[in-house]
């Protein structure tokens, strides 16, 4: 397959082929991904959890997510891939001005990433006009943004009511205005989701608890093989559970995303 690129990615959307998309950590697990198929690798700031046993994503420093940028792109290189690389960007690493979110970037895209990915509307979207105005292609992310836990009381799911609905959408159309290529939509109403993604034509939605209606989801790759201590959120399928293996679950998943299976309605009851 030819690698992903922007304009593709942003044919798949105009066509309506659902966009596949895991994170990855590690060199070994971004080579299966890439093998299985998966259209975009997320470095998620979920590493923080993940990999570094830290209670929430607040920890995750700029310095971590380098050295897993550049473990995952290594991974991909060895092997050829052709996955759409993408890398958050940590809390405390964007958040004091536009000029320290394009240093910022710059460190990530130095190690590999194709992409940035940075939480939250409103403040967000000068910076986000100010990265893709310097070539540097951007992932937005709405709805339960893990990096502000504390200010929004925990991990529930947002956008509810009418107002925080017409906040939430406000801040999509702005960030669309701004350049942003895709937008990441966590815990959101299914309805609200859906909405969003009709009206958002030059943005691509990738949902991870918000329905089935986006034009692509996300998973947490530990979470999807079923490698969880705690409980597993709501909206998560653990594709190991049929008893193959970790090739054929990630295959799995990506056939799952693209005929729409994935997810199905008993796993957003919001
Ligand atoms: O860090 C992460 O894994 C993420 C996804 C869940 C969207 O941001
Ligand atoms: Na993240």
């Amino acid at each position: 397959r030819k690698p992903l690129s922007l304009p593709r990615l942003a044919q798949m959307h105009a066509q309506g082929e659902k966009i596949s998309m895991l994170t990855a950590y590690d060199a070994t697990f971004a080579a299966m991904a890439d093998a299985a198929g998966v259209d975009c690798l997320l470095v998620g700031d979920s590493l923080g959890m993940v990999c570094q046993g830290l209670p929430s994503t607040v920890g995750v420093t700029l310095d971590t997510m380098r050295y897993h940028t550049e473990s995952v792109a290594r991974g991909l290189h060895r092997v050829q891939g052709t996955a759409w690389l993408i890398a958050d960007l940590p809390f405390g690493s964007y958040q004091e001005s536009r000029e320290q979110a394009l240093r910022s970037a710059t460190v990530l895209m130095q190690a590999g990433a194709h992409m940035v990915k940075l939480e939250g509307g409103g403040w967000t979207t000068e910076t986000v006009r100010f990265l893709v105005e310097r070539g540097i292609p951007v992932c937005a992310h709405l709805g339960l943004t893990p990096q502000t836990v504390h200010a929004l009381g925990g991990y529930r799911v947002q956008g509810r009511d009418d107002a925080a609905a017409s906040v939430l959408r406000q801040h999509a159309l702005d960030l669309q205005g701004a350049g942003a290529a895709m937008l990441v939509l966590e815990m959101v109403p299914a309805a609200l989701a859906a909405s969003l993604t009709q009206e958002l034509t030059g943005c691509a939605t990738i949902g991870i608890g918000a329905g089935r209606s986006t034009a692509g989801q996300v998973l947490v790759l530990h979470d999807m093989l079923g490698i969880n201590l705690g409980k597993m959120p709501k909206f998560v399928r653990n594709f190991t559970a049929d008893g193959g293996g970790i090739a054929q679950a990630l295959q799995a998943y990506v056939r799952a995303v693209k005929d729409g299976s994935f997810p199905d309605d008993r796993l957003h009851a919001w």
